[in-house]
């Protein structure tokens, strides 16, 4: 079709057929509101018979409450007549003639036909769009609704799985607790039978130890009280001495080991008090070598030597002397006659060493390690008389002392004891 022909599409049928057809309400009103036309949409929509709204007050497809305000919007339109949009951001509602309310859309355009001015309402009706408008935001609602519910369903899931989770935990604690408490019980079960264990060991060592140490002292006074007797009958005074120098001497003995044995006890029981002297340690040691001279074997004999700036030095007389003792004496025991034990005393700024050798039977170079222990006595010396405890009571009296105590030995040679204490 040509483009000349374009105003006889636009004839009055062609508007006509529009009019008609359009799917929206098509309503014209004049300047005072009454309706000029509608198209059968428009009549439909408002629920009127064809032609019966024809020269109606548009007031009357309006809810009675907005037909003064729609007066004034519709004066204002003809002042103004642009096309445009109605009701832009709020809902515009429209009254059928049975006075039922549904929501509508509007637009607004003006013409003038024959020098009048009248305005083309375009209508939809949205009550359709409304209700999925309102379908959907209530369904929103109810999502939203059940997301808030969902939430608070889990907040008060999780604190429910909090809370038993805390009670594990502290179940757990507790359980713990038992256990450890239980370990220590039975910690401390262990320890009680380990040392009623080493009781027991102790005592059967000292019940063997005693059985075979006390026996040769006591048949020796034994045998010496029956000597005194014959010595007696027959007068003879001299040998009468020489067997009371024997019972005395193995008296002596056997309170030697008692004596031990009650040092043992009290140490090991913590009972002994260090005291702290200002002692002349040569003074100290020329007495005990004087002492220990009438015991040596024939021929022995101790050499005392001395380095060092000599002086007096903070210690226990006592303590001193029985570490001393013990170790000249082993020296002396475990040397044959006519060896030399040599007695060192070295003055370092802070410490003082005391050192005892000698040229005896040594000690097996496996069995060094036992040699602290308590009855522990080397397999090369069981024909000396011994208990094994001195060099362990030593031992302590060294320690109470703060001290150490080291030694050396060649198996056959001999021995070195040396005894380091700080001063
Ligand atoms: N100077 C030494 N030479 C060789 N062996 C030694 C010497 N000193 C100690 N021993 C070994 O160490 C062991 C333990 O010595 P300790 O002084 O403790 O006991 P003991 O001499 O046997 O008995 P006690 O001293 O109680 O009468 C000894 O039996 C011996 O085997
Ligand atoms: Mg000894």
């Amino acid at each position: 079709m040509a483009v000349e022909q374009k105003d006889s599409i636009l004839s009055q049928d062609t508007f006509r057929q529009i009019f008609q057809n359009s799917a929206e309400g098509i309503i014209i009103v004049n300047e005072e509101g009454r309706i000029f036309l509608a198209n059968p949409v428009a009549e439909k929509m408002f629920g009127y018979e064809p032609g019966e709204l024809v020269n109606m007050h548009l007031g009357k497809l309006l809810p009675e409450r907005f037909r003064a305000r729609h007066a004034v919007y519709r004066e204002q339109f003809f002042q103004d007549p642009r096309p445009r949009r109605m009701g832009v951001g709020r809902d515009l509602l429209a009254a059928r003639k049975d006075g039922t309310e549904f929501p509508v859309e509007v637009s607004l355009s003006s013409v003038t036909i024959d020098g009048h001015s009248l305005v083309i309402a375009f209508i939809i009706d949205i009550t359709l769009r409304k209700k999925s408008e309102e379908a959907l935001r209530k369904s929103e609602e109810q999502l939203i609704i059940y997301a808030a519910e969902l939430e608070r369903k889990v907040k008060s899931r999780t604190e429910a799985l909090d809370k038993t989770i805390r009670e594990l935990e502290k179940l757990n604690k507790d359980l713990e607790e038992q256990i450890q408490e239980r370990r220590r019980a039975e910690e401390e079960a262990k320890k009680a039978l380990q040392r009623e264990r080493e009781v027991n060991e102790l005592k059967t060592k000292f019940v063997s130890m005693a059985s075979h140490e006390f026996r040769t002292p006591l048949s020796s006074v034994l045998s010496s009280a029956s000597l005194i007797r014959k010595y007696r009958d027959k007068g003879d005074l001299s040998r009468i001495d020489k067997h009371i120098d024997r019972i005395k001497s193995s008296v002596n003995h056997l309170t030697n080991i008692l004596n031990d044995f009650l040092s043992l006890g009290k140490l090991e029981e913590g009972k002994v008090e260090v005291l702290s002297e200002e002692i002349d340690v040569e003074e100290i040691f020329e007495d005990i070598v004087e002492e220990l001279r009438l015991t040596l074997k024939p021929g022995q004999e101790i050499k005392i030597s001395c380095e060092g700036s000599k002086r007096r030095i903070q210690s226990d007389p006592k303590v001193l002397r029985n570490i001393t003792f013990n170790l000249v004496s082993n020296a002396s025991k475990y040397s044959d006659e006519g060896k030399t034990i040599y007695l060192g005393l070295t003055f370092d700024p802070d410490r003082l060493r005391i050192s005892v050798r000698d040229e005896g039977v040594g000690i097996p170079e496996d069995e060094a390690k036992h040699i602290f222990e308590r009855f522990y006595r080397a397999s090369n010396v069981s024909n000396i008389q011994g208990t094994g405890l001195g060099l362990n009571i030593v031992k302590r009296y060294v320690g109470l002392l703060n001290g150490t105590i080291d030694f050396s030995s060649e198996f056959g040679k001999g021995s070195t004891f040396t005894v380091t204490l700080p001063c």
